[in-house]
C-alpha cells in the first residue's frame, strides 16, 4: 500500500485515477478548489483537502508524507487562452513549481504529471513518437505544459524521479468538457443542426478514461528510470465528422451538420495528431480500445448520464 496525493482529484481524469489507486489498495488524499473539478466526484474512501495550489504555504503545509504525487490539477481550457494569457502560466507552470518545491523541501521524490499531446505542435510525423522534436507548440496551454515538463526534468537533479505522460484526448462519461459534451448540449438545444466547429475533417486520436487511467498505472508501476517520458492514447483516429455523425445516430437521428468552416475549430486547436504508443506497449501496455470505440462508449455514457442512470 502507498500514500498517493492527486492533486485535481475532483476533476474528471483525477477522479477516475483515484478510483483506480483505491482499487489497487493505496491511501489516497484528494487536493483540489473545486474550480472545475466537482464534490460528487470525490471518492468517498480519499482524504479531501479543499484548497488552491497557487498558494505555496498551502502547498508546502500540505503536500508531505507521500510515496507518490499523481499531479493533475491544471487549467486544460485550450481556448481560454485566446482571452487570458496568463491563465496557464499561473495554473499549469506556478503550480507545478510550487509542488516541486514542496516536494524537495518535504522529501518526496516521486511525481507522475499528466502532460499533453499538444506539447507536439503540428508535428510533421505521425504517428509521433517521444523523441520527435523541435516541440513547437500553438496554444498557451500547450507551452505551459512543455514548461512545466521542463521544470520536472530539473528537478531530477533535486532527486525527484518523475513520469510524464503526455495524453491524447481523453473522453469518458464524467466529462463535462470536450468535443462529445459539447456535441450533446447543442443537440439538447436544437435537436435539428449541429454546430461544428471547423471542417469537420479536424483527425484526433481518443482515448475512454478507463484505458487511459489503466496505462497512467502500467507506465508507473514498469518504468523505473530518473525521468519516464510516455505517449497515452489509442492506435487510430476519427474525424470530427464521424464523431458528430455518432453523436447525431444516438442523440437525434436525422439531424444535419453545419461546419463554421476552416481548418481549426478553434485558435490552437491541433488539427492532426496520432501519437504513437510503441515505447509503452514495448513493456507490456496492450490498449483495449480504438478511438471509435472510446467515442462510442463516452457518448453513450454523456446519454445514460443525462437521463439520470448510473455510469
Ligand atoms: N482531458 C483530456 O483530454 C486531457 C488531455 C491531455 C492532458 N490532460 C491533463 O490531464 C489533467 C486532468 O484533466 P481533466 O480533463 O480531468 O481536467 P479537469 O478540469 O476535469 O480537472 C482538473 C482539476 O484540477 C483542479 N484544479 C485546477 N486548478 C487548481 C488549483 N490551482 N488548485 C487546486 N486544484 C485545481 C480543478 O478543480 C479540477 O478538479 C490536466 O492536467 C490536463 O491538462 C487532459
Amino acid at each position: 500500500m502507498s500514500k498517493v496525493l492527486v492533486t485535481g482529484g475532483a476533476g474528471f481524469i483525477g477522479s477516475c485515477m483515484v478510483g483506480k489507486l483505491i482499487e489497487r489498495g493505496d491511501q489516497v488524499t484528494v487536493i483540489d478548489n473545486l474550480s472545475s473539478g466537482r464534490k460528487e466526484n470525490i471518492n468517498p474512501k480519499a482524504e479531501f483537502i479543499q484548497g488552491d495550489l497557487k498558494d505555496k504555504e498551502f502547498v508546502l503545509e500540505n503536500i508531505k508524507n507521500f510515496d507518490w504525487v499523481y499531479h493533475l490539477a491544471a487549467n486544460p481550457d485550450v481556448r481560454l487562452g485566446e482571452q487570458d494569457k496568463r491563465v496557464h502560466i499561473q495554473e499549469n507552470i506556478i503550480v507545478t513549481h510550487n509542488i516541486l518545491e514542496a516536494m524537495r523541501l518535504n522529501k518526496l521524490d516521486k511525481i507522475v504529471f499528466t502532460s499533453t499531446s499538444a506539447v507536439y505542435g503540428e508535428a510533421r510525423e505521425i504517428p509521433t513518437p517521444e523523441d520527435y522534436g523541435p516541440l513547437i507548440t500553438i496554444s498557451l496551454y500547450a507551452a505551459s505544459k512543455l514548461a512545466a515538463e521542463s521544470i520536472i526534468y530539473s528537478y531530477s537533479e533535486f532527486g525527484i524521479r518523475s513520469w510524464v505522460l503526455r495524453l491524447a484526448n481523453i473522453i469518458g462519461g464524467r466529462s463535462d468538457h470536450g468535443v462529445i459534451p459539447d456535441f450533446v448540449k447543442k443537440l439538447e438545444k436544437n435537436p435539428e443542426e449541429l454546430e461544428v466547429l471547423g471542417d469537420g475533417k479536424q483527425t484526433k486520436s481518443y482515448l475512454h478514461v478507463d484505458d487511459c487511467t489503466d496505462a497512467m498505472l502500467f507506465a508507473t508501476e514498469n518504468a523505473g528510470d530518473k525521468i519516464n517520458i510516455f505517449n497515452i492514447g489509442s492506435p487510430d483516429t476519427v474525424t470530427v465528422k464521424e464523431i458528430a455523425e455518432l453523436v447525431i445516430e444516438r442523440k437525434s437521428p436525422g439531424a444535419s451538420i453545419r461546419y463554421t468552416g476552416g481548418k481549426q475549430g478553434w485558435r490552437g486547436d491541433v488539427t492532426k495528431f496520432l501519437l504513437s504508443i510503441e515505447k509503452l506497449k514495448k513493456l507490456g501496455w496492450v490498449p483495449q480500445s480504438t478511438s471509435r470505440d472510446s467515442v462510442i462508449k463516452t457518448i453513450e455514457q454523456i446519454l445514460a448520464k443525462n437521463e439520470n442512470k448510473q455510469i
